[in-house]
């Protein structure tokens, strides 16, 4: 068989086949963090910050009107809606839909005063939340607008813009935004905006989708149903597949036949001691993660990273640190 040698020859399909399974967050200026309600994103984001932070990035996370909980994961001050440090190298924001359209009012009207009497304006004020989208554009909007903050100095204030999205429906809602707003706004400042940024969130040189999961049934569904709607309808970059709270194997594969057995009554051990249960409980609740990993993986065919199931507070320092090393 011929094999990928190194001949010179190789080059082009080594480097396709690098940019193909070789995705790294170190390398992009933004990354939505997305998936169901609760599987983990926020704990993916903060952990997927202090690797990178740790490599040397300047990352700034963006929650949207959460409930603070990177402050307990950082050992910091509770995170409000001004950009605050929380680590070396991380800063942290929790944007506030309201706050952050004012503040986009301000920076489109230059002219102090002019804000008020334009966003303060009845007529306005009842028009604009009708304009789909652009409460959650606001929150959106800052984030990327981060990434072209620069400093004195000429550099980015951050490398990377780590998003961490809402888990309304899939959160695909809040990627739909800028297409929505470019499809439907009049040419103006805030669809130059939309339209530089949805340029952005499209280039896999720039932006990555991470996307969140549990090995189990329902979220495995979803998760399928997500990936292929970035990849189809919204067309934008995947990132990695961050597979979380993966039980660690306690048994082999014919270890957990036996116990399945026990389990299912069908052993001749007929009043098995709790703890064989419990054993047996164990063995079936890893073979139906198994069986979920295989089929995600199958499915939405993308580079994945399993996180393990930790038995602690996940929202501590040392967790986030331990879940880091998977980055
Ligand atoms: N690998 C893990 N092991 C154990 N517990 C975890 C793990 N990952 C997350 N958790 C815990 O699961 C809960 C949900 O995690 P997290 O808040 O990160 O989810 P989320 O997707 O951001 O939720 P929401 O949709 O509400 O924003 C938290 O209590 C968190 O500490
Ligand atoms: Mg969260």
């Amino acid at each position: 068989m011929r094999g990928l040698g190194h001949g010179p020859a190789n080059v082009p399909l080594l480097l396709l086949y690098r940019s193909l399974v070789m995705w790294k967050a170190d390398d992009r200026r933004f990354i939505f963090v997305t998936g169901k309600g609760g599987v983990g994103k926020t704990t993916v984001a903060a952990a997927l910050a202090r690797a990178l932070a740790g490599r040397g990035k300047r990352v700034l996370i963006v929650m949207c009107n959460a409930k603070e909980r990177v402050s307990a994961m950082f050992a910091c001050d509770p995170v409000g809606s001004e950009i605050a440090s929380v680590a070396e190298r991380i800063w942290a924001v929790n944007v506030d839909p309201e706050l952050a359209f004012q503040e986009y009012g301000r920076m489109v009207l230059k002219v102090p005063g002019l804000y008020r009497v334009v966003f303060q304006n009845k007529y306005v004020k009842s028009f604009l939340p009708a304009v789909p989208g652009l409460s959650d554009w606001a929150m959106l909007g800052k984030a990327w607008y981060h990434t072209t903050e620069r400093t004195d100095g000429g550099r980015h204030r951050f490398d990377v813009v780590l998003f961490d999205a809402p888990a309304t429906g899939h959160g695909l809602d809040m990627l739909r935004v800028p297409k929505v707003i470019v499809d439907v706004v009049p040419a103006g400042v805030l669809r130059r905006d939309a339209e530089t940024a949805w340029r952005m969130f499209k280039n896999p040189e720039e932006t990555g989708v991470v996307v969140v999961t549990l090995p189990e049934e329902l979220p495995v569904t979803e998760t399928l149903e997500l990936v292929s709607a970035v990849r189809g309808e919204l067309e934008l970059p995947l990132g990695i597949l961050a597979v979380n709270g993966v039980l660690p194997a306690l048994f082999s594969e014919p270890e957990r036949k036996t116990f399945r057995a026990i389990e299912i009554g069908a052993s001749p051990v007929s009043t098995p001691e709790e703890a064989v249960v419990a054993a047996a409980r164990r063995a079936l609740q890893e073979e139906l993660q198994a069986a979920s990993l295989t089929r995600l993986l199958a499915g939405a065919s993308m580079q994945h990273v399993v996180l393990p199931y930790l038995f602690e507070d996940a929202a501590t320092p040392r967790a986030i640190e331990a879940l880091s090393a998977h980055f």
